[in-house]
């Protein structure tokens, strides 16, 4: 899946021969699956016509600070436009629009708008050979990568005005590359391996019944894909589970018991960064296996039960680097249990859920869970969706390595 996945990218156009290609590169951002907002300069519309931006980003193209052929004209605020993108990308920015932004101009919507970004702002630079290394351009590029602002490289090849030499803007599949890569590293899990563990394991009592749970493996899921979106490499051993993964980045190990997840996660452990512990495991399995059906001949029938392993605090006995975060389900003295558990399984952090609270836990889109730290920190969350609790989680990871 593409970083740029539900980003919202404001495209801004200026009036260079380039603009054409800015067709394609909406196309692009749209397949990529991000949203798609045009701001033109007046001039650039003699390049290339709103109705084909329009039409391509599904949403309307502005370029004036009103509409000036509409009845009831109404205001493009330049601010809201602003904050609402993730990103910024000025493309074809030619040196007139480059030195307006770089003087903080604002005589059209689209450098108006430039100065209220507070998102990261790239510039694709399109001009003839001679104009691209002016000093008065370089200046500009100067001041705007003072600005904090990302320079796309011009490429190199014929040229409109019929020279060849450097200044063409790059090719959309040049300029959405850069992105992907620029955001890409930019991510706060870039480079941290994460293991998560997700489900219920399912524990054999003979070859047709096992004894398991409800657990839909939701929340590991959501964990997991959260982690995958903000540049963390996954592995999931997910128990049996319906569900599916949206991002194809992340490695998914199905297994069955509660002894196949102790293998798996003891497997990926060592080279983890991080280990979310979500699965529900199954803290007791038959301690004989029949090796046919067992069939219903006895009025009474009587299973001998022998523990599982702890996966989570054998982890926490290996431990060296990593962060370890462990859930618990208390049904009374939370707190002090939950506490208790951190400091029996060397855990940094425990996700606390509550069974008291109505729309928590198995089975349920959403759930309230307590965060609490190794060293007693409490925070209480907000009954929320599970995507939402896992970004919560997620964060917790992010402070750990941020702070
Ligand atoms: N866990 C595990 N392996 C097991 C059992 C639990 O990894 N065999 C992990 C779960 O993934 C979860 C935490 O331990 O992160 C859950 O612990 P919980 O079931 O609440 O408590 P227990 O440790 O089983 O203790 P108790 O049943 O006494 O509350």
């Amino acid at each position: 899946m593409s970083v740029l996945s539900g980003k919202k990218i404001l495209l801004g156009i200026s009036a260079g021969i380039a603009a054409y290609k800015t067709a394609h590169l909406v196309r692009l951002f749209i397949k990529a699956g991000a949203r798609v907002q045009v701001v033109m300069t007046p001039a650039s519309k003699d390049f290339i016509t709103p109705l084909t931006l329009s039409t391509l980003s599904k949403n309307p193209v502005h370029s004036g600070f009103y509409d000036h052929d509409q009845e009831n004209a109404q205001w493009n605020n330049h601010v809201e436009l602003a904050l609402w993108a993730d990103l910024m990308l000025i493309a074809p920015a030619t040196a007139n629009t480059l030195s307006k932004m770089a003087n903080g101009n604002c005589d059209n919507l689209l450098v108006a708008t430039y100065l209220s970004a507070k998102c990261p702002v790239y510039f694709a630079p399109a001009m003839d050979l001679d104009m691209y290394k002016h000093p008065s351009t370089l200046a500009s590029f100067n001041a705007l990568h003072q600005f904090g602002n990302t320079m796309i490289p011009a490429e190199s090849g014929e040229l409109a005005s019929g020279l060849s030499g450097e200044g063409r803007m790059a090719e959309p599949e040049n300029i959405v590359a850069f992105l992907e890569a620029d955001l890409e590293s930019k991510l706060p899990l870039k480079g941290k391996k994460i293991l998560v563990t997700a489900g219920p394991t399912y524990e054999a009592i003979d070859p047709v019944r096992f004894i398991g749970n409800h657990s839909t493996g939701k929340m590991g899921f959501d964990i997991a894909e959260c982690a995958a979106k903000l540049g963390a490499e996954v592995t999931l051993i997910s128990g049996p589970s319906h569900l599916t993964l949206k991002n194809q980045a992340v490695a998914i190990i199905r297994v069955v018991s509660a002894e196949e997840m102790y293998q798996a996660a003891h497997q990926y452990f060592p080279d983890a960064d991080v280990a979310i512990c979500a699965a529900a495991v199954a803290d007791y399995r038959p301690s004989q296996v029949a090796n046919q059906k067992i069939k219903k001949s006895e009025a009474q029938f009587t299973i001998t039960l022998e523990k599982t392993k702890d996966i989570l605090a054998s982890l926490g006995e290996i431990k060296k680097q990593q962060y370890l975060i462990g859930f618990a389900l208390e049904t009374e003295n939370e707190i002090e249990n939950a506490k208790l558990k951190i400091k029996k399984k060397n855990l940094d952090l425990i996700v606390l859920n509550s069974l008291q609270d109505a729309g928590a836990g198995f089975g349920h889109p959403t759930n309230k869970v307590t965060l609490i730290d190794s060293e007693g920190r409490i925070e209480n969350m907000e009954l929320k969706s599970k995507e939402a609790v896992a970004a919560d989680i997620i964060n917790k990871i992010i402070g750990y390595y941020h702070a």
